[in-house]
């Protein structure tokens, strides 16, 4: 079997890092994106000494024109099968704090949703030209219902849902799946530094057989664990102030993002 080239965004950690280790069991060809060159370095060993075929790329997927020669020159290596827009960063409240700072809040944004658009535009003239391929998206479970916790990064992983949502229909006649992939508390960086009750949390190895396996089967929705994602969507059913104040009985603190917006 020849060598899938799959390329992942946020490769340096967290669940890039475990996608990239799985896939390297396969001897797949990877192509991994991060920004910290020491950690995009050791996730490269690691996948190598796997048996996998790997290429690094410092780049801050803000950077559009830069992602998009970038996405381009990966494919000329070789066709993409999985194009993982997978980086992500989050921010929220602590308890007693109504405001987020408006510059997290805009580097969340620029970072969780025109990131993945820079991720994502510049694969689908190839992969519909070549009638094959996947994109997968990384939303949360936190996109499926607002939480009182992290509104920005509530909002831009509900963009993340909706983009993956609307673009799956338009690209699936042409050869092309689109999934969207919706985890729960995976253990990371990201979840370490938030303080919560962390209901079903599981380790990054196992949200990435998750992920893999969910790709196999074609699924178009990848929502880990279950019985979170049908919490969630029920409340979506109920009274929303109902919710709102059942929500409000936990508390969690979630810091907010180191990131700055670029002005
Ligand atoms: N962990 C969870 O519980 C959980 C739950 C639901 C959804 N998610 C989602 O899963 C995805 C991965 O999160 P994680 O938990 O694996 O977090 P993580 O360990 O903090 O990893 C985040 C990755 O994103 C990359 N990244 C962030 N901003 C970037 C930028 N501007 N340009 C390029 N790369 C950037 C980081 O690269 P560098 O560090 O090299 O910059 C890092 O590789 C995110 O989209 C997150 O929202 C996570």
């Amino acid at each position: 079997m020849s060598r899938r080239h799959i390329l992942i965004t946020g490769g340096s950690s967290g669940i890039g890092r475990a996608l990239a280790l799985r896939y390297a069991e396969e001897g797949a060809r990877l192509t991994l994106f991060g920004r910290d060159a020491s950690r995009l370095e050791a996730v490269a060993r690691a996948c190598r000494d796997k048996g996998a075929t790997v290429e690094t790329l410092r780049i801050d997927i803000q950077n559009r024109v830069g992602m998009a020669a970038a996405i381009e020159a990966a494919f000329s290596r070789a066709p993409i099968d999985v194009l993982f827009a997978n980086a992500g960063v989050a921010t929220g409240l602590s308890p007693g704090q109504v405001l987020e700072p408006a510059e997290s809040v805009r580097a969340t944004l620029a970072i969780n949703v025109a990131g993945v658009f820079n991720t994502v535009e510049p694969a689908i003239i190839p992969m519909t030209s070549r009638g094959s391929g996947t994109i997968a998206m990384v939303g949360s479970m936190a996109g499926v219902r607002g939480l009182p916790f992290s509104p920005s990064y509530c909002a831009t992983k509900a963009a993340v849902h909706s983009y993956a949502e609307s673009l799956r229909g338009v690209l699936s006649p042409h050869g092309v799946d689109v999934s969207l992939i919706i985890p729960g508390f995976v253990k990371t960086p990201m979840s370490e530094r938030t303080k919560s009750w962390q209901p079903g949390v599981m380790s990054d190895t196992r949200a990435a057989e998750i992920i893999v396996r969910g790709l196999e089967r074609r699924k178009a929705v990848i929502a880990f664990p279950r019985f979170m994602f049908f919490a969630l969507r029920f409340f979506t059913f109920l009274p929303p102030r109902l919710v709102d104040s059942v929500m409000l009985r936990f508390s969690a603190d979630v810091p907010q993002t180191s990131e700055r917006e670029a002005v």
